[in-house]
C-alpha cells in the first residue's frame, strides 16, 4: 500500500499547508512533514495515524483537539482523502485516525492478486539505465580453516539480503571474499613440502584429506620449530613473487578448500561469486600512495597507518589502522580498502557499484568503522553511494556457550546440516505413523530436507541478527511457533484447498468480490503490508522484518482458516475467499524465496 499511503501523505501535507502552517512557519514545517502520517499503532486505531496536532500545539502554544479539529475541516475538503478514507476520527488529546474505504482495500487486493510481485514495485523506473548495483560481501570463509557457524551466518543472511534487493530490480555482485591471501599460506606451503616432496614434483597427486587437521599440524609446527618458522617465512616471499612452483601449492590449497565450501553452498542452493582476498593484491601498493598523497598516513613504530577520528584505546589514545607492518606486509584491512575503492570503481574495469553491504559478526565492527572513515577520508566512497556494514551475533548452544558437539568438539556444518535434515525426518515418520499415512521414499527425503534445511535458514534469519541466538533443533524443527514448518505447514494448507476446490482459474470472476467478515478484513490489512516490509529492509537490512510478518500474516490466515467457511459459502464468497488464499500463497511463495527455503505443496 506504499502508492497510498504516498499519495495520503501527500494530500495531508498539502492540507497542512493550506490550514495551518502559516507562512512564517515554513521552516517548522519543513521539521514536522517527515512523519505526518504513521501506521496505526493499534489494529482499532484504523489503518494510519496523524499525530502533528500535538506537536503544532506546542509551536503555537494552543490546544492540539481544537487544532485537529481545524485541521480535519480542511482534509475533508481534500477530495483525494475523501476518496480514500473513511471519516476521519479524533481520538485522545488529539491524535487522528485514519482508515481506508473497504472498496479502497478491494481494489488493491484486486491488483495484488493480478501483479506477480504481490504488488511490491521495482525499485527502479522503466529503464534499466536507473537500474543501481548493489554488491554483497558475504560468506568470505577462509582457506585451510573451518567454515564455522559465524560463515554460516553470514551466508543464509548475505543470500537474503541479496534476494531482496534482486527482486526490488538492483543489479545485484554477491561477491565471496575468501581469505585465501596472507602469511600462513607460508607454513601450509612448507608442511606439504615437508611431508610430501621438497620440490612438490607429482603436485596434481597430492590429495589432503583432511586439510583444517592439516592447518592445525602445520601451525603447531609453526609455533614450536624455528627452522619451520624461517622457512616458512621465505616461503611467503616466494610466493608473493610469484614463484611457480609455490603458486601452484596455493592453488592446490585454495581448490581443496573451495571443493568443501562448494558442498556446504550446494546444499543450501546459494548461488556467490569468488572474488577473493588475493584478487586485489596487484592495487595494495596504490592504496599506500593515494593514502600518503591525501596526506593521512602516518608512520608509528615503523608501520604505516592512518589514525582514526573518535575512535581511540583504552587510555584515551586515537587507533590506528594499520595500513602496512613493520615488515612491509599488508593487513586484513589494506585489502578491504583496495576492494572498497575497486568496487566503487576508481580502478579500470572497477564494479561500478552505489552500495556495498558487508555482512559479517559484529566483532569486525571496529574493523569497518576504521575501514570506512579512512575510505571517506580518502574520498573513495563517491557521492550518492554508500557502505553498510550488517553485523550479527554469535551462535549459541542452548546452555548459551558456543555451540558444541556432545564430545566438547566445534560442530562441523556439514554435521549440523545433516543433523536438522535427520531430525526432520525422525519427526515426518513420526506424523505419517499417526496419519496412517502412506509416502513413497522420495518424498520422504525430499520433504525432510527443505524442512530441515529451511529450518536452520528461518532460525537465523527470524532473529533480530544484531542478538545472539541459541541455536535449538528442537525450536526450529517445530510445527507451532516463529518457524519454517510452521510456514510451510501454512502453505500446505492452502494447496490443500486448491486441490478441493473444483473451479476453474477463468471461472473466478474477480470483479464482484465483497467481504464481511472480521477476520476477512484482518487478513486483508496484512496482506497489504507486504510491499512496506520488502521496502522498509531495504533501508535497514533486517531480514528479520520479513519473518515477523509472514509469521503474523499465517496466524492472521490460520485463524481466517478455522473460523471462516471457504468452499462452502454462496459462489461471491466462495470466489471472495479463494482470492483472499491465492494472494496469502503468492505472498508466502514469494517471500520463503526470498528467504532462501524451499516450499512444498504437502508435507
Ligand atoms: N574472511 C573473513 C572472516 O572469516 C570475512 C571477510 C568479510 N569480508 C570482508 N570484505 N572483509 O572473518
Amino acid at each position: 500500500m506504499q502508492v497510498i499511503f504516498k499519495e495520503l501523505t501527500k494530500s495531508f501535507e498539502e492540507s497542512l499547508l493550506e490550514s495551518l502552517i502559516k507562512n512564517e512557519k515554513k521552516e517548522e514545517f519543513e521539521k514536522i512533514r517527515k512523519n505526518l502520517i504513521n501506521q496505526a499503532s493499534k489494529e482499532e486505531y484504523g489503518d494510519y495515524q496523524c499525530n502533528i496536532c500535538l506537536v503544532l500545539s506546542k509551536i503555537y502554544k494552543s490546544n492540539p483537539r481544537e487544532i485537529a479539529i481545524t485541521f480535519i475541516e480542511t482534509l475533508k475538503e481534500n477530495k483525494k482523502i475523501s476518496n480514500l478514507c473513511e471519516d476521519l476520527e479524533i481520538a485522545g488529546p488529539g491524535f487522528i485516525n485514519i482508515k481506508l474505504k473497504n472498496k479502497v482495500l478491494i481494489e488493491e487486493i484486486k491488483s495484488n492478486i493480478k501483479c506477480p510481485r504481490a504488488g511490491v514495485p521495482l525499485s527502479h523506473k522503466n529503464n534499466s539505465h536507473s537500474q543501481k548495483k548493489v554488491i554483497v560481501d558475504f560468506s568470505s570463509p577462509n582457506i585451510a580453516k573451518e567454515m564455522h557457524v559465524g560463515h554460516l551466518r553470514s551466508t543464509i543472511i548475505g543470500d537474503s539480503i541479496s534476494k531482496i534487493f534482486e527482486f526490488r530490480g538492483y543489479i545485484v555482485l554477491r561477491l565471496n571474499h575468501i581469505g585465501d591471501w596472507g602469511t600462513q599460506f607460508g607454513m601450509l606451503i612448507t608442511q606439504l613440502k615437508d611431508l610430501y616432496s621438497s620440490d612438490l614434483k607429482e603436485i596434481d597427486r597430492i590429495k589432503i584429506s583432511d586439510l583444517v587437521e592439516f592447518y592445525k599440524a602445520s601451525k603447531k609446527r609453526f609455533d614450536n620449530e624455528i627452522e619451520f618458522q624461517k622457512r616458512s617465512r621465505e616461503e611467503v616471499v616466494q610466493l608473493q613473487s610469484g614463484v611457480k612452483k609455490s603458486i601452484e601449492a596455493w592453488k592446490l590449497l585454495c581448490n581443496q578448500s573451495r571443493k568443501e565450501f562448494d558442498q556446504i553452498y550446494k546444499t543450501l542452493n546459494i548461488k556467490i561469486k569468488e572474488r577473493g582476498e588475493s584478487f586485489y593484491n596487484p592495487f595494495l601498493k596504490s592504496i599506500i600512495e593515494d593514502l600518503n598523497d591525501k596526506r593521512l598516513l602516518v608512520e608509528d613504530q615503523g608501520a604505516k597507518c592512518v589514525f582514526l577520528d573518535g575512535m581511540t584505546n583504552k587510555e584515551g589514545n586515537p587507533l590506528p589502522l594499520i595500513i602496512q607492518k613493520k615488515d612491509g606486509g599488508f593487513n586484513y584491512a589494506t585489502t578491504d580498502l583496495a576492494a572498497l575503492r575497486y568496487r566503487f570503481n576508481k580502478e579500470p574495469n572497477g564494479d561500478n557499484a552505489a552500495r556495498i553491504i558487508y555482512v559479517t559478526d559484529h566483532g569486525q565492527s571496529n574493523h569497518f568503522a576504521g575501514v570506512f572513515q579512512v575510505a571517506k577520508r580518502a574520498n573513495w566512497i563517491p557521492k550518492d553511494c554508500e557502505v553498510n556494514h550488517v553485523p550479527f551475533g554469535l551462535v549459541q548452544g542452548i546452555d548459551g556457550k558456543k555451540l558444541k558437539t556432545r564430545e566438547g568438539d566445534t560442530i562441523k556444518l556439514k554435521d549440523l546440516l545433516s543433523e536438522s535434515v535427520k531430525r526432520a525426518k525422525e519427526d515426518l515418520l513420526k506424523r505419517l505413523e499417526i496419519e496412517s499415512r502412506f509416502e513413497n521414499d522420495d518424498f520422504i527425503l525430499n520433504t525432510s530436507k527443505v524442512i530441515g534445511i529451511g529450518a536452520v535458514k528461518y532460525a537465523d534469519l527470524s532473529q533480530n541478527r544484531i542478538t545472539n541466538y541459541q541455536f535449538s533443533f528442537e525450536k526450529m524443527l517445530s510445527l507451532n511457533g516463529n518457524t519454517a514448518p510452521y510456514l510451510l505447514y501454512t502453505l500446505v494448507r492452502i494447496s490443500g484447498i486448491n486441490r478441493k476446490n473444483n473451479m476453474t482459474k477463468e471461472a473466478i470472476n474477480l470483479e464482484s468480490i465483497s467481504y464481511s467478515h472480521d477476520l476477512e478484513w484482518k487478513l486483508i490489512r496484512k496482506l497489504l503490508n507486504f510491499d512496506e516490509v520488502i521496502i522498509s529492509i531495504e533501508k535497514d537490512l533486517m531480514p528479520n522484518r520479513l519473518c515477523n510478518y509472514l509469521f503474523e500474516l499465517c496466524k492472521t490466515f490460520n485463524r481466517f482458516y478455522d473460523q471462516v467457511p471457504i468452499l462452502k459459502g454462496e459462489m461471491i464468497t466462495k470466489i471472495s475467499r479463494l482470492t483472499l488464499c491465492a494472494l496469502t500463497e503468492k505472498t508466502l511463495k514469494l517471500s520463503l524465496e526470498l528467504l532462501g527455503i524451499e516450499t512444498l505443496e504437502r508435507m
